[in-house]
């Protein structure tokens, strides 16, 4: 009894069962699955015959039923997992890397030859015993011209085309402001020796020797009996150090209102050695940096006593030591983000 309908859902099996091997996508699956397993699929269409099946073969239709209906969802999800590992091995071809091609190189990028050269300076120093201290960039005009003894509207500050915020801040021209930040932070401590490397800032046209920003470093010695013979003897081994042990240091008299005497340090030319060339003008000789006694009313604005103490200070264009060190004649070059001209170094 209930023959009819054991056929049918014999058929439907086998019917679902080449559908879902044909099936090409999930969505077609899915389709599937409710055309044969839906509230309104063709199972519950079949079982609607049940009703004419003898009571005592219902339970053995039911079973049947029921074990149609888990063989398609068997097959449904066979069939979905097949498709998703076709989907993931045909992803993984079509995404194939080949890892053994060569990579693109990253540029890696190099030091500035400005922060090298002043890095091999801070060496110098630093191994002489001096600290390094920073000072800001904007700076008010008494760090940078009061404290040093250039009062307002005195002609000193005409050598130093300033960059004016308003009366009181400029653009820092030099980096001894930083002598008196630097005491003021340290006072009463003694010996004090520090070293101010930084960005400087003067309103001057650009041309092969001047460049409205440039660095310099600051040198700055503080101890009682701190004399010119300390002074001389500190720089001249600098300039050893620097270019070579056969270098030779002179000091001319100059002017500095914070310094008192002051003079003009110059090296034997790096190129000639002295006798005479185009880079030293025939004279032998390089500037190379302005140098002198702190005067009293600096050491006083640095909280020192100029009765007890003495010093010794000195200031250098890194951008010039370096145009010495490697040739190069053109300032402008530093600041102008030239990689060509970058990366030489
Ligand atoms: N600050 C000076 C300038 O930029 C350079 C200088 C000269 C610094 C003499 C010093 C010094 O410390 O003693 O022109």
């Amino acid at each position: 009894m209930g023959d009819g309908l054991r056929h049918d859902l014999d058929a439907l099996r086998k019917e679902a069962g080449l559908a879902v091997e044909r099936a090409e996508s999930l969505e077609a699956l899915e389709e599937i699955r409710v055309r044969y397993l839906g509230r309104k699929g063709m199972l519950t269409r079949a079982l609607r015959g049940m009703g004419g099946v003898p009571e005592a073969d219902r339970p053995a239709i039911g079973r049947l039923a029921n074990d149609t209906r888990d063989e398609i969802e068997r097959l449904l999800g066979e069939r979905r997992d097949g498709l998703g590992r076709m989907a993931m091995s045909k992803r993984l071809l079509e995404e194939a890397v080949d890892v053994t091609l060569p990579g693109i190189p990253a540029r890696v990028g190099t030091k500035h030859v400005v922060q090298q050269v002043l890095e091999e300076i801070e060496d110098v120093f630093i191994g002489m015993g001096f600290e390094i201290e920073e000072g800001p960039e904007v700076e008010t005009d008494y760090y940078n011209f009061i404290a040093l003894n250039f009062p307002k509207d005195h002609p000193a500050r005409d050598m130093q085309a300033t960059f004016v915020v308003n009366p009181e801040i400029v653009l820092r021209t030099h980096t001894s402001p930083v002598q008196v930040r630097g005491m003021l932070k340290r006072k009463p401590r003694l010996p004090l020796r520090l070293i101010a490397p930084g960005r400087c800032y003067r309103r001057d046209p650009a041309d092969a020797t001047h460049s409205p920003v440039f660095t310099q470093v600051e040198g700055l010695a503080v101890d009682v009996g701190v004399s010119m013979g300390d002074l001389k003897g500190t720089l001249a081994e600098f300039a050893r150090r620097m270019y070579g042990p056969m270098t030779r240091t002179r000091f001319r008299p100059s002017y500095f209102p914070f310094t008192e005497p002051s003079a003009e340090v110059d090296v034997s030319c790096t190129v000639c050695g002295g006798s005479g060339c185009g880079v030293c003008g025939g004279t032998g000789w390089l500037e190379i940096l302005g140098s002198g006694m702190v005067h009293p009313h600096v050491l006083e604005n640095g909280g020192y006593d100029p009765g007890k103490v003495t010093g010794f200070a000195f200031g250098m264009g890194v951008e010039r030591i370096a145009m010495l060190k490697y040739g190069i004649d053109d300032i402008r070059l530093f600041h102008g983000g030239d990689l060509r001209f970058l990366r030489q170094f």
